[in-house]
């Protein structure tokens, strides 16, 4: 009904060209096509019901039900199912994700000492931050990130908070449901930076010579997907590369690097910060990646939630980073070489390509599912192959995150990994 008041209305608009008229006309057609689409609604949904209730047997009583009672009834089932014992497939991906979330935060918290807001950091210190009180903040590195983005430390602190939430929740959860949480405690053993603004505490991943992978600043720009076999390479490399700050003698806090960057020590920190911009996307789009691959093999509703909503924010982050890290190779800040390493972070925009242009931040629509079918913007990979939870473990390690941690760490993460990569729907 609601399609023939429609096709009615743009009969009529295309008859009579007096205005006023069609102004009446539409109003009239808007308000006749609302009502009929409600009481369509109501039909649809009786429909739906007669035929949810002929499926599962129970007959006509079902199909008395209306929309509203259905909704409230679907309510009710999911808040039930919402206590029970959760299956060990939903164990398994939950701790996988506490793993993650927990080696993230553990990085996370590394940048916020360093870069975040803070006495040292840039722009007011936020005294409603509840791990305010271990910024200390590296002037020379603030600085040198807030040339990639003023408002850097904001975003750093606002991401290592998430990432925090991410953990305390998930092991919250996991504990609710009485199953036992990830413990990565016993593998806190790495050093802390020595640099102006670190604690010294020990740590669970290390920052301080990273293979950045950039293949995800190719692979977003391109119309391939790495699930259909496409491979990519990033638009330069960076090898043995710090992405913090590791010492005062390396990096003097009193350094001002202001555009263009010059001298030794200006180039320094700002290559370390340049190597953080890419570090920090590079760490979310796995995020991205990781959670679809884990929400698809969710079985209670609860747990699909927690996945599917956790891993938005992920992606939330790379989007975010994404667009920073690329002002590191825009100018008037590319071109940066690191005195110490030989890193350069070349101008991405001369010439601009299709695959290097460094404002094509948005993803390019790519093949998904069949090259057979349009293309489509979508976050890839989501294959477990490419982007579950055991890829995860080996792209961390070959970033160089776990430096130093011992044989037993590499095992509990590979069991936790394969555990959750092995999980199918349903059990
Ligand atoms: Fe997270
Ligand atoms: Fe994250």
């Amino acid at each position: 009904m609601a399609e023939f008041h429609i096709q009615q209305g743009y009969t009529k608009l295309f008859q009579d060209r007096s205005v006023e008229h069609l102004k009446k006309e539409n109003l009239t057609t808007t308000v006749a096509t609302e009502t009929t689409a409600t009481e369509d609604l109501d039909a649809r949904w009786q429909r739906v019901v007669e035929r949810r209730s002929f499926l599962k047997g129970i007959g006509m009583a079902g199909a008395a039900l209306s929309a509203s009672t259905l909704l409230a009834t679907e309510g009710i089932a999911q808040t039930s199912s919402s206590t029970g014992k959760l299956s060990k497939g939903d164990v398994a991906l939950l701790q996988f994700a506490a793993w993650a979330e927990i080696v993230e935060s553990d990085l996370w918290t590394q940048y916020a000492e360093l870069g975040g807001v803070g006495p040292s950091g840039g722009g007011a210190a936020q005294s409603s931050e509840e791990f305010q009180k271990f910024i200390g903040g590296n002037p020379a590195y603030t600085l040198a990130l807030q040339n990639l983005d003023g408002d850097m430390p904001q975003y750093i602190t606002d991401n290592t908070d998430d990432e925090l939430s991410h953990a305390a929740f998930l092991k919250a959860f996991l504990r609710s449901r009485g199953e036992v949480p990830v413990d990565l405690e016993p593998f806190r053993t790495l050093p802390s930076s020595q640099a102006t603004g670190a604690r010294q505490i020990k740590r669970l991943t290390s920052l301080m010579n990273l293979n950045v992978d950039l293949s995800w600043y190719t692979r977003y720009r391109s119309g391939k997907n790495p699930d259909l076999g496409a491979a990519f390479k990033g638009p330069f490399v960076i090898k043995n590369q710090p992405a913090i700050p590791l010492n005062d003698t390396d990096t003097p806090p009193s350094t001002n690097p202001a555009i263009p960057i010059t001298g030794r020590d200006a180039e320094r920190i700002q290559a370390i910060a340049n190597t953080a911009g890419f570090h920090f996307a590079f760490i979310e789009q796995g995020g991205a990646s990781l959670y679809p691959t884990l929400a698809f093999k969710a079985t209670d509703p609860t747990v699909l939630r927690i996945l599917v909503s956790i891993g938005g924010v992920e992606i939330d982050h790379f989007g975010l980073w994404h667009d920073k890290g690329a002002n590191a190779v825009s100018q008037p800040l590319a071109g940066v070489v690191d005195p110490v390493t030989g890193l350069t972070f070349p101008d991405l925009n001369n010439p601009a390509t299709e695959l290097t242009q460094t404002n094509k931040i948005l993803p390019e629509p790519c093949n998904f599912i069949s090259k057979s079918l349009p293309r489509c913007s979508v976050i890839r990979p989501t294959s477990t192959q490419n982007g579950g939870a055991v890829a995860t473990v080996k792209a961390f390690t070959e970033d160089g995150l776990f430096i130093g941690q011992s044989p037993a760490f590499f095992e509990l993460s590979m069991q936790l990994a394969v555990a959750a990569d092995s999980v199918r729907r349903g059990f």
